[in-house]
Parts: C-alpha cells; structure tokens; sequence
C-alpha cells in the first residue's frame, strides 16, 4: 500500500516521544446524519437498553458486537496516516487494511455508585491498571500489539469514562520486559508495582471524532462514568509484521522503537527473546489459571 502523507508535526512526534501518546482531532464526521450517529442509535436496540431510563443502565462495561465496519483509511485518513507515520510505514504493519467497526466498549454507568478514584496509582474495583494484550506472551520486541489507539466515537469528559493513561509508565514497563527476555505471561505483570513507579497521571478527555494514539506499552485503564452520558469507544489494535529493532544501523527507527529505548534511557539495546513468541488460545490461559489455583 501507498504511505500516506504524513500528518503528525514534528512537535507532535516529539510529544508522543516524551509522553507516549498523542491526539489526532476531528478524525471523522460525527453528530446528526453521520454513520457514526447511526451506529450509536442502533446501539441501544441492539444491547436491549432504554436510553431514557439511565438508572436502568448497566454498572459493567459494555463489549458490543461488530456487525458492520469501515476502512480506516477511508473513513478516517489522518488517523490511518498518524498510525502509519508513528509505526514507522505502512510496510511495517502486518495489516495495512485497518479497519474500525461498531463493536463499541460503551461505558454507559462503570463504578456509578462508587466514590470518585481520581488520576492516581489507585483503581476502583471496575479496572485495574494494565498493557493490553491477553493473548500473546508479551516480549519488549513483541510485534502483536504495535500501537493502541482510543477511537473516540463520543465525546468524553471528566468523570464520564473517559481512559486514565500513565504518560511515564513506558520506562517501568520497557524495563520490566527488557529483564525478562524469556517472556512474561499477560497475568503476570505486577501491576501495582508498575503503576507505582509512575507519577504522570491523566484522564483522556477528547471530543467526539478525536482518536488518540498511545504507546502499546502506557499504563491505562478504564474509569467512572458517574455523568448519565454513555461513553463509546473503542481499542484500534495494530500489528507489526516484525519484532520491534532496537538496534538498526541506519537509525531508522520508528516512534515505537524510540519511545522504549528512550524509556530505557539508552540509545540502541541488543534485545534478544530467549523463550517461544505465540500466541494464546483461550485453551491455554484456561490451563494456566487452572495451574495457578
Ligand atoms: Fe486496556
């Protein structure tokens, strides 16, 4: 595929560098008339809710099931050629045909009728901190999870659901995998620990039609909505079609890359795996609970 031109200025690129994540707005038509607004519409037939009633709304998270979908490039261009741009070309992706669909994490009421937990080190007991990736075994060159992106398909704001992120947890997280060559299971993180480290805290407020592209190894995880306004959005995972290079001869590394040797604090790292890259069926973390209890 074509690269497309790039987007992202070079301060936004530094950003991103020294933050981790970065903010594409208005990436695509919302509001009255929009697929988008259909979609959302549509939403609530399909889940069986009454959005009239928001005490009948439910307090867990919401996965939807995709039943129509999009091509990225084509809906939301500036999205597809901020992730190209940060991912290092569209040859470095395993998939360039990205697609976002209509399989919503909608967050209509999480944690309503619990006290606020602010941007912090602490969770309520809706979620936890975390990487995302429940089904790979995680190594810091790992190609499956290139970049996560928070496709915002409705406004968010203060205490609305919006995603907490952790700006400075790539350095905790890049060291704890770089020490572990042989692998780390996706439960095995300690978490706690992790977030612990960090002290950059934020709550990803953003319009409706923003997409914000984060670091696949960011802290994150989800919050309240204690707003009666339901919360739509969803993860864009995309994959690399090669283990990260932390050490390229001719420098040409992608923001990826950079965020994690920076994160590192070194300029170039000799990283080799020393265990099996796989994927993990559903049979395998089943066995591995089953071992653990
Ligand atoms: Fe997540």
């Amino acid at each position: 595929m074509a690269t497309p031109p790039n987007v992202l200025t070079p301060e936004e690129i530094e950003h991103f560098l020294n933050h981790g994540f970065v903010v594409v707005k208005d990436c695509f038509p919302t509001g009255p008339g929009t697929l988008v607004q259909r979609w959302i519409d549509e939403s609530w037939e399909k889940e069986g809710l009454n959005r009239h009633d928001p005490d009948s709304w439910p307090t867990r998270p919401l996965v939807m099931k995709r039943t129509e979908e999009v091509s990225v490039r084509e809906f939301a261009p500036r999205a597809y050629a901020a992730i190209v741009q940060l991912m290092g070309g569209p040859d470095r992706l395993l998939n360039p045909d990205i697609r976002w669909g209509n399989n919503f994490l909608a967050n209509f009421a999480v944690g309503r009728d619990e006290p606020w937990v602010a941007p912090g080190p602490d969770s309520f007991s809706g979620a936890n901190w975390h990487v995302d990736g429940n089904w790979f075994m995680h190594y810091l060159d790992g190609p499956e999870q290139g970049i996560l992106g928070i496709v915002c398909w409705e406004k968010m704001v203060h205490q609305g659901g919006a995603t907490f992120i952790a700006p400075d947890s790539i350095g905790p997280v890049a060291r704890y995998l770089a020490d572990r060559p042989e692998g780390v299971w996706p439960d095995e993180f300690p978490w706690d620990d992790l977030i612990r480290q960090c002290s950059d805290f934020r709550e990803a407020v953003a319009d409706a039609g923003d997409f914000i592209l984060t670091h696949p190894l960011m802290l994150h995880r989800g919050s309240q909505n204690l707003k009666r306004v339901p919360r739509y959005m969803n993860n864009s995972v995309v994959s690399f079609k090669e283990p990260l290079c932390f050490n390229r001869p001719d420098g040409a590394y992608s923001a990826i890359e950079q965020c994690i040797l920076r994160g590192l604090g070194v300029d170039s790292l000799d990283f080799e795996i020393k265990g099996e890259r796989r994927h993990l069926t559903r049979e395998d973390r089943e066995a591995r609970r089953a071992a653990r209890l």
